[in-house]
């Protein structure tokens, strides 16, 4: 599908009458099945005061890291940097929690409200080094938009 068309689809996913959990679920769904580099795609909040990341809705295999302590894993890492986090090769990264030898590489983008980050989306691949710099950018408008919904949600 063509990037606009994308955008379209994904804004119309986040903004119909349906519970915030649907529609992230819905946006987790599609990018999973658009994009055959996407293995697996899930959404992370901030466990309300606690500083870890509690797994919200994602689309792939299930992963029993639920709860990611800040600081922890790439994910973790955004949790403090708040900057995209782009690893094409999950073997160069130390501060890694695998969640299975089939995945190659991943990528996470900070969810910002009011200027907090308060959560992530987190995607991992089976390829190595497939993320581009137009899927970044398509996932910064996945948070933007999502950044607009009634969250977090934990
Ligand atoms: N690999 C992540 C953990 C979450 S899973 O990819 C679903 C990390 O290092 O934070």
């Amino acid at each position: 599908m063509e990037e606009n068309r994308i955008k379209d689809k994904i804004y119309s996913l986040l903004t119909n009458d349906e519970s915030v959990d649907i529609k992230l679920q819905a946006v987790c769904n599609f990018l999973k099945d658009e994009f055959t580099h996407f293995d697996w795609v899930g959404f992370y909040f901030k466990n309300g005061d606690l500083n870890e990341l509690k797994l919200s809705q994602f689309a792939g295999k299930p992963t029993e890291h639920t709860i990611i302590p800040f600081g922890k894993g790439i994910c973790g890492q955004v949790a403090i940097s708040h900057k995209n986090f782009v690893v094409q090769d999950v073997t160069e990264q130390d501060n890694y929690i695998s969640c299975g030898i089939d995945v190659k590489s991943e990528i996470v983008v900070p969810i910002f409200q009011n200027n907090k980050n308060v959560g992530q989306i987190d995607i991992d691949s089976h390829q190595k080094a497939p993320f581009t710099s137009q899927d970044e950018a398509l996932l910064e408008y996945v948070c933007k938009e999502v950044a607009k919904l009634d969250l977090p949600l934990n």
